[in-house]
């Protein structure tokens, strides 16, 4: 979804560009590359991500300043910064190729590894706590709720007589297991994805601060500026276009001028292309969503 983000960014008054989830800077470093009159300022709660993305960025100088940080702290750092309005902000949720592809990490259900999945080290509940101390009826629910999962209640149930499971791929293979032969020859993708996607976000807290992040980003928009999310599950996509398609109806949310209107920056959600697909299969279930703050509103 490069190719849309940066037509968009492409359209953004200048000024600063907030990117909560700076990962890698793949983002960062084709928005500064393509705006001179842009100045990046990026956060992600990763470590190793900011340590990568610094890297990246360096030969950007003073154009791109990283914080270390979860995105609902964003606008006051912003604004801690000296930077009281920006022109665009980013958001593309979820997990990164390099947490994924870390086996230590815990994030993949293909290679081995502890059952972590925290974005953040210093964050203590990981994974294993989650699967190995939840109530059968809490775990359920996780699984439901975060992963679209059917067959929770078989996941679970195997889960209690298996506690505890340290592994990755102990619990790759108990889900593949606990799924219903037939299910599992209709599933596209691992048996297990939908497990992996919802015990990560119950480990990173990840639905809990999303619809009042983009708010807050949201209320720092300059007249002309977009705000721009990238989901991954309907969940993010739920909470993306229930807050957008509100501070469209409503107009200016608490704490902005009363004359700021917004509006659509596209109808609906951009899915990628089949061209992406072949490039980047996980793109399949991306969603992107844009909402603009009018000219002089
Ligand atoms: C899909 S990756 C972003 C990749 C990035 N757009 C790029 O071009 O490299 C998502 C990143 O967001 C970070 N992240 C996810 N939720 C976060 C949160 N609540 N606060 C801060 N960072 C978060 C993750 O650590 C991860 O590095």
């Amino acid at each position: 979804m490069l190719d849309e983000i940066l037509s968009i960014i492409d359209d953004l008054p200048p000024g600063v560009f907030a990117d909560l989830t700076l990962g890698g800077a793949g983002h960062g470093v084709a928005t500064l590359e393509q705006r001179e009159d842009l100045t990046l300022h990026g956060f992600d709660r990763d470590d190793v991500a900011l340590e990568a993305a610094g890297q990246r960025l360096s030969a950007f100088g003073e154009r791109a300043v990283l914080h270390k940080t979860r995105f609902d702290l964003a606008a006051s750092l912003l604004r801690q910064s000296d930077v009281p309005a920006i022109s665009g902000f980013l958001m593309d949720l979820g997990v990164s190729s390099p947490q994924l592809d870390v086996g230590e990490r815990g994030f993949s259900y293909r290679i081995d590894g502890p059952l972590d999945m925290r974005m953040d080290n210093g964050q203590s509940r990981t994974a294993a706590d989650i699967v190995n101390t939840y109530a059968p009826g809490e775990l359920v629910d996780v699984l439901r709720s975060y992963g679209d999962e059917r067959h929770a209640g078989r996941i679970v149930d195997a889960i209690m007589s298996a506690r505890p499971l340290s592994t990755t791929t102990e619990l790759a293979e108990l889900v593949s297991n606990a799924i219903p032969a037939a299910a599992r020859r209709k599933s596209t993708g691992h048996p297990a994805k939908r497990t992996f996607q919802a015990l990560r976000i119950e480990v990173n807290d990840e639905l809990s601060i999303l619809g009042d992040t983009i708010d807050s980003m949201i209320r720092m928009l300059a007249p002309g500026g977009v705000g721009l999310v990238l989901t991954y599950h309907s969940g993010e996509d739920r909470i993306t276009k229930d807050r957008m398609r509100k501070t469209i109806d409503d107009g200016a949310l608490p704490g902005m001028p009363a004359t700021s209107d917004f509006e659509w920056f596209f109808r609906g959600a951009k899915t990628a292309s089949d061209d992406e697909l072949e490039r980047n299969p996980r793109a399949r279930s991306a969603r992107l969503r844009a909402i603009r703050r009018r000219d002089d509103t």
